[in-house]
């Protein structure tokens, strides 16, 4: 009932090792390296912003299907670093790609897990009718971050994925999506700063807190290790296959060691897991998507193949489908 119909990536020129950020601030290409497996990652040039990321990828994923976005009947963002703070990234995507006055909305907010998420969504949505659904997963970390706070700065990076969905017809069937949320955890993963319990004032300003993201990196990364894993075998269990049926899992890319410790928990070995981590870094919920259309780039994929997705994010978050090639 749910297909792709066509794959896209962008990540910006730009490129930021480790030791340009050891240039910056105290901190060195081995302790990035060893803890989070990240060698480089793409940032936005000054005169890009989301739209221009997630309309690239999303021009890429249009000539993959073969169709230009005046065939486009709906539009998802995923992305926690919109283009405005309303109205959506989704609407001046809408406007970018010159698409016809669909309906077209945000995620926001629901961190990396978001694109796998709007998958799901995506696919409800076809159930009610025939429709080409647009669906992008987009951050630009690195214009909203703090560029001092090196527990954080480092792991991330800026780019957008995008793909094509209809209920027919493409490369690949969305066979199952399965999403959870255990919202006792938003503390673990937060930017307090800028909502209606926490707004932005000058006091927020002048201490920094406006871009302080609140993150208790060893809850998150047994919680990502746990729910991700997990994910993957809830979503090949809904079709009556395991984990070692999955020709091939993308994880969400936040951190090397976490992906290690998802393949080891499932037994799957490195054939079997894509990982670009060590290019990109971590672009919260654009690395799935981003991911996906280079592994089909790099020949990772072929007809036949189970291939699964699985992401974690603030929330806490977590998502998995199961694709069909
Ligand atoms: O999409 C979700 C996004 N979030 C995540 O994926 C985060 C998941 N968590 C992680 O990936 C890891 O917890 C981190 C990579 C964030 C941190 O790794 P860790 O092994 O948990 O390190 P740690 O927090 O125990 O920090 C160890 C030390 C600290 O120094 P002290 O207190 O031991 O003296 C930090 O101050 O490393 C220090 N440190 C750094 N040193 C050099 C923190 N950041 C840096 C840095 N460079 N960039």
């Amino acid at each position: 009932m749910a297909s792709i119909l066509g794959f896209g990536g962008y990540a910006p020129e730009r490129v930021m090792t480790n030791d340009d950020w050891a240039a910056l601030i105290d901190t060195s290409d081995e302790w990035i390296t060893t803890r989070t497996g990240i060698k480089k990652r793409h940032f936005a040039s000054d005169d890009e912003a989301t739209v221009d990321l997630a309309g690239k990828a999303s021009l890429v994923a249009l000539e993959d299907a073969g169709l230009t976005s005046e065939d486009i009947d709906e539009i998802i963002v995923a992305t926690d670093t919109p283009e405005a703070y309303t109205p959506d990234t989704a609407s001046f995507l809408q406007h970018y790609l010159g698409c016809r006055e669909v309906p077209a909305y945000d995620l926001g907010g629901s961190g990396c897990a978001g694109f796998v998420q709007a998958l799901d969504v995506a696919r409800a949505r076809l159930l009610l009718e025939p429709k080409r659904i647009l669906v992008v997963g987009v951050e630009l970390i690195s214009r909203l971050m703090s560029w001092e706070d090196r527990s954080f700065c480092v792991l991330f990076g800026d780019a957008a994925g995008a793909v094509v969905v209809a209920r027919d017809g493409g490369a690949a069937e969305l066979v199952h999506v399965v999403a959870g949320t255990d919202g006792s955890q938003t503390d673990i993963l937060t930017l307090k700063t800028g909502g209606t319990r926490h707004p932005f004032n000058a006091e927020s300003l002048a201490s920094g807190a406006f871009n302080h993201l609140d993150m208790d990196g060893k809850r998150v990364f047994r919680e990502a290790v746990h729910r991700m894993s997990q994910a993957v075998v809830d979503v090949t269990g809904h079709i009556g296959k395991g984990v070692a049926d999955v020709d091939l899992v993308i994880p969400h890319q936040a951190n090397k060691r976490i992906i290690d410790a998802v393949q080891q928990k499932m037994g799957v070995d490195d054939s079997r897991v894509f990982v670009n981590v060590h290019d990109y870094g971590n672009t919260g919920s654009a690395t799935v998507p981003f991911a996906l259309w280079e592994a089909l780039g790099k020949g990772r994929i072929s007809e036949g193949d189970l291939v699964v997705l699985t992401a974690f994010g603030a929330g806490f978050h977590w998502a998995a489908a199961a694709l069909q090639f």
